[in-house]
């Protein structure tokens, strides 16, 4: 039996902190179930609690760990940056070191404004898609999550989908009244929307794969698709590229699959760890963006010189050869091993890996959109997370969560994680 004594006094004193206890929702653990884990510190591929059990954890802080947990030269980095201060709130030389990075990297991106988060990122890139087109509604996705800005909350996955929330009260209808909605995966509802309301659709707004109603890839030819329908529509195609981005490749999704959006928005491995957003396209769109241009969006602490020295450092280690082959392998057998011992357990399970980004759920599958994602077993999904922490695994506390590995899990890790699901498996 785990010993979270620690975890259980903390968590309980946060509680009447802190609503649910947590500074964002999925944390609580709310939809597995049992005591929320309290960390400590983390290091490589592991976490370690306040009552000192150690977990591989494949959450790696929801995506910007992919080099591992505080590496050494990413720390190295930071500790000689903050030797000149926290934040200056002026220019810096290390915003141009970053943007050269992400230009280079990422097809779409020919100029790029940095934010604080994913979520700053995307409604940022609402507006300009609004700003650039003249036109006010746009196409997401059922089951994608942009970030929790009013206009994104409509069958938002994540939290949203985790918590089985209906769209968030205080999102007045106004605000939500030019989003319009379509099944993930379904070219034909994309294509009849833009009949219905021709000449007002500013554009589609996408994760490339989707994490955030679990791990779910596009099918052949829907990117692509999506490319067409946009283009002959004058509208934008947005790739929200904030979990995919330097994750999938170098160059995102979009290098992977080979389209190339207008814009783009990316977060988590950019910002190495630290607070960052960015979003980025076309110099002709992003030239709307002010001072340049008359679409205003600003922030404080963005461009931070800490945040970028963090990036920087993170998009270096990952311009290595072999890093996304070496991602794919270990991801791979991870969950390959899963779906095995799923199988020889006599569990129906279905699920997929691309690079460093993975998932499976408890239903036969196939899981092509977030309806397809809900026909699995959430109670066998909650009882599974548990046995599995009891394992020191550390799993996303949802069914709709994507999991993350990093460069610094090895083939033991790996090995110890199949055991551990075997061992869990055999006995639900
Ligand atoms: C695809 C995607 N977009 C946007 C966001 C929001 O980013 P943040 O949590 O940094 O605001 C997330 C967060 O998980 C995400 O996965």
């Amino acid at each position: 039996m785990l010993k979270t004594t620690k975890s259980e006094e903390i968590f309980a004193a946060a509680q009447k902190l802190m609503p649910g206890g947590v500074s964002s929702p999925v944390r609580a653990f709310k939809s597995v179930g049992g005591q929320p884990i309290v960390f400590d510190r983390v290091q490589g591929a592991y976490a370690w609690d306040v009552d000192g059990n150690r977990y591989i954890d494949y959450i790696g802080s929801w995506g910007p760990a992919i080099c591992g947990h505080a590496h050494p030269d990413v720390l190295k980095a930071l500790h000689e940056t903050l030797e000149k201060g926290t934040s200056f709130g002026a220019p810096n030389a290390l915003e141009n070191v970053l943007a050269e990075r992400v230009i280079e990297a990422v097809p779409s991106v020919e100029m790029v404004r940095f934010v604080n988060s994913g979520t700053e990122a995307c409604m940022s890139v609402l507006r300009l898609m609004r700003a650039f087109t003249g036109r006010e509604k746009i196409i997401k996705f059922e089951g994608c999550y942009h970030g929790h800005a009013d206009m994104f909350l409509v069958k938002a996955g994540s939290g949203v989908a985790t918590l089985g929330l209906p769209d968030s009260p205080g999102v007045p209808k106004s605000t939500t009244d030019n989003t319009l909605t379509a099944p993930y995966n379904d070219l034909a509802t994309v294509r009849a929307l833009f009949e219905a309301n021709p000449g007002a659709i500013a554009g589609v707004i996408l994760e490339p794969i989707v994490g955030n109603a679990g791990f779910i890839p596009p099918d052949a030819g829907f990117l692509a698709g999506l490319r067409e329908v946009t283009r002959e529509n004058g509208a934008l195609l947005v790739f929200d590229e904030v979990m995919t981005g330097f994750r999938i490749a170098y160059g995102g999704a979009q290098e992977k699959f080979g389209i190339t959006p207008d814009l783009t928005t990316l977060g988590k491995v950019i910002g190495g760890g630290l607070p960052v957003g960015a979003y980025g396209g076309r110099a002709e769109i992003m030239a709307m963006v002010a001072p340049a241009g008359p679409m205003y969006q600003a922030g404080t602490l963005s461009g931070n010189p800490l945040a970028m020295a963090a990036g920087i450092k993170t998009l270096e280690l990952l311009h290595q050869p072999g890093t996304y082959e070496t991602l794919d392998r270990i991801t791979t057998r991870l969950t390959q091993g899963l779906l095995q011992v799923a199988n020889e357990t006599g569990h129906a399970a279905c699920g997929g890996s691309i690079s460093g980004m993975f998932g499976f759920f408890f239903t036969e599958g196939p899981v092509r959109n977030y309806e397809d994602a809900k026909k699995c077993d959430l109670n066998k999904f909650g009882r599974f997370h548990r046995g599995m922490l009891e394992q020191g695994i550390y799993l996303a506390p949802s069914q709709f969560e994507a999991g993350f590995t990093s460069l610094a899990h090895t083939d033991e890790d790996v090995d110890r994680t199949i055991a551990a699901a075997k061992t869990v498996l055999s006995s639900l």
